[in-house]
């Protein structure tokens, strides 16, 4: 067989590590104690509502999903103010980077982003054979001016992840308006809020009052993976406007997001109290490795999203001996950290395991 050389070369995406998947290659018998940090789920669970409405959509599974998501699209455009037209539901928000590949990258154009942002912005680049420019992240925060001034008359795509997995840091709301109302015609730019729903409100960023202006190259995007916890159903959402929506469903699949899905994130956008409670996990947890790191004398990085950069050293050695203490976290190297790991923040109890394990750990 013969592969297309770009593919061949690729490098495939190291995900957190399925806790069965560890249980099976360390030998434990027993997994209902393995805390697994490594994936920025939401350890409260899915929503007990969104429970609710899968069960309930689970005698209609032999039908094909409605794809254009109809009912889950209109309430979500009430909730957000814009149009159902300006909304476009993904399996995950992953696919939606994909999308976003498939209609603006390829070979001669290039895409821009943080030099320590989510992996898969450059993964979907390589994938459509455009180049990446990687923009230094000074203190572990996107440079918005050293990334206005990267841009080339070949740049199809800005990606600013916000809340910035894996480091945590936010832009400034302000700084994020100038950034955009700045941006040339010729690029778009992809702001990443997969955190938005735990960040703290006063730097939340007011991003869809560009799109509901009429701004053309601008598109957010969301899921329903991190504070919903509904990571296992693939659920994610891009707002913009609808002439780019319009371009993006062209490469959409007809039934990409299942009926359950789609169920589920109706439930789960009614549940405010599953939100609330998230919200209030994530922060107190939050302050709570900061004390526990700080008193450890381990620098972290500041963040508004549900994990935790952690300067351990020798990342990927802290990282294996954790999982044998049955803990699974997150080594950094393939952010070019090697010294760092990242924890998503968990439920009380988790945290104190996890807090534990690393002094075990670091001595
Ligand atoms: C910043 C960011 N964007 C997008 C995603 C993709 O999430 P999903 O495809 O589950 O919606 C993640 C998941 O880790 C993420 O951290």
């Amino acid at each position: 067989m013969i592969l297309k050389k770009y593919i061949s070369d690729l490098r495939v995406y190291e995900p957190g590590r399925p806790i069965e998947e560890v249980a099976r290659e360390l030998g434990f018998e027993d997994i209902a104690d393995i805390v697994k940090v490594a994936s920025n789920e939401n350890e409260l669970g899915p929503s007990p509502m969104a429970i609710e409405a899968m069960r309930e959509s689970i005698s209609e599974m032999h039908r094909y999903p409605d794809g254009g998501a109809f009912y889950l699209k209109k309430k979500l455009a009430d909730n957000l103010d814009v149009a159902p037209d300006q909304i476009l539901f993904g399996a995950g928000s992953n696919e939606l980077i994909v999308f976003l590949g498939h209609v603006f990258l390829e070979k001669g154009t290039n895409l821009i982003m943080g030099a320590e942002a989510f992996a898969v912005y450059f993964l979907v680049a390589a994938l459509y054979e455009a180049e990446t420019i990687r923009v230094p992240m000074p203190e572990h925060a996107h440079d918005l001016e050293g990334m206005l001034a990267a841009i080339t008359s070949e740049t199809r795509l800005v990606t600013i992840c916000n809340p910035n997995n894996p480091t945590g840091t936010m832009v400034s709301p302000a700084a994020l308006d100038q950034f955009i109302e700045r941006l040339p015609d010729h690029v778009v730019a992809v702001i990443d809020e997969a955190y938005f729903e735990v960040m703290p409100e006063e730097q939340k960023p007011d991003v869809l009052k560009h799109i509901r202006a009429g701004k053309r190259n601008v598109i957010l995007l969301r899921t329903f993976s991190k504070a919903y916890g509904l990571a296992g159903l693939r659920i994610g959402y891009a707002v913009a406007h609808p002439e780019l929506i319009t371009q993006l469903n062209k490469v959409r699949q007809p039934f990409n997001v299942s009926t359950m899905a789609q169920a589920a994130a109706m439930a789960a956008l009614d549940d405010i109290t599953h939100i609330v409670e998230t919200r209030e996990m994530v922060e107190s947890g939050l302050r709570y490795y900061e004390q526990e790191l700080a008193a450890m004398g381990l620098e972290t990085v500041p963040s508004g999203a549900n994990f935790i950069l952690v300067k351990t050293g020798r990342g990927r050695e802290v990282f294996q001996s954790l999982q044998e203490r049955k803990v699974i976290a997150r080594p950094m190297d393939p952010y070019g950290l090697p010294d760092h790991i990242r924890i998503t923040i968990g439920t009380p109890e988790q945290n104190r395991i996890v807090i534990a394990a690393l002094k075990e750990v670091l001595g």
